[in-house]
């Protein structure tokens, strides 16, 4: 049984104060910080991108998971790279050429993870599980934090567990948005080994980041 890990998205994070939240979520037992990088292309939103997240690392030592939702991926990759992603996740349908971006990403030593939405079929990423370390499964689609659980994508965990043990691979399993108290049992009974969670973990509980991390892990 892998360990159950909490990433807390920063996009839920007071994003005038990014330096010291990553500071609140380290201390409040984090194990790596979920950073959503979008460019208002691939998804309809816009937040941050390599210079911030290289300003953000250099006064941190936590795990900088990083979800692109960029459109081209392929051409920015060393740029997140560069800027001290420690993993970098991809989504398919923003490449023309996905083995050529697991590639790069490798050849960078950066772990690297694929990312499916949650209208995308597992078929897709078939080929590449023994090329990832991560597969992202997406229980909202991209683009925002706060919206609600899709509950029907707890199959595609499953699968992948499945698949995952029949061919003795290694992938962590993800799952990302509208994670809470509710459903992260679910999710966690499914499968997925690191919760991401933005909005439960900086709203509930009047903000009790540490109790709000504390509580998704112990479902
Ligand atoms: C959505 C992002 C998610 C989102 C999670 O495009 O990839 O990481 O921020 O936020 P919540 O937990 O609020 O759904
Ligand atoms: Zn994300």
């Amino acid at each position: 049984m892998k360990k159950i890990q909490i990433a807390p998205s920063i996009l839920s994070a007071d994003f005038s104060q990014l330096g010291s939240e990553i500071k609140r979520l380290e201390e409040a037992g984090a194990d790596m910080i979920h950073v959503d990088v979008m460019d208002g292309h691939f998804v309809p939103n816009l937040t941050i991108g390599p210079p911030v997240i290289k300003a953000l690392k250099k006064h941190s030592s936590i795990f900088f998971d990083v979800h692109l939702m960029i459109s081209p991926v392929h051409k920015y990759i060393e740029a997140y790279a560069d800027a001290g992603a420690d993993i970098i996740t991809i989504h398919p349908e923003a490449t023309e050429d996905l083995k050529s971006s697991i590639s790069k990403i490798k050849q960078l030593k950066k772990k690297v993870g694929i990312s499916l939405n949650p209208e995308t079929k597992i078929d897709v990423v078939l080929n590449f599980l023994d090329q990832v370390d991560l597969v992202l499964v997406m229980s909202v689609n991209p683009g925002f934090g706060g919206q609600k659980f899709m509950p029907e994508v707890l199959i595609k965990i499953k699968e992948l567990r499945q698949i995952r043990k029949e061919r003795n691979l290694k992938f962590d399993i993800e799952i990302d948005g509208g994670i809470n108290f509710d459903n992260s049992k679910i999710a966690i009974e499914a499968g997925a080994n690191i919760l991401v969670s933005g909005t439960t973990i900086f709203k509930s509980n009047d903000g009790d980041i540490k109790k709000n991390i504390e509580l998704l892990k112990s479902k």
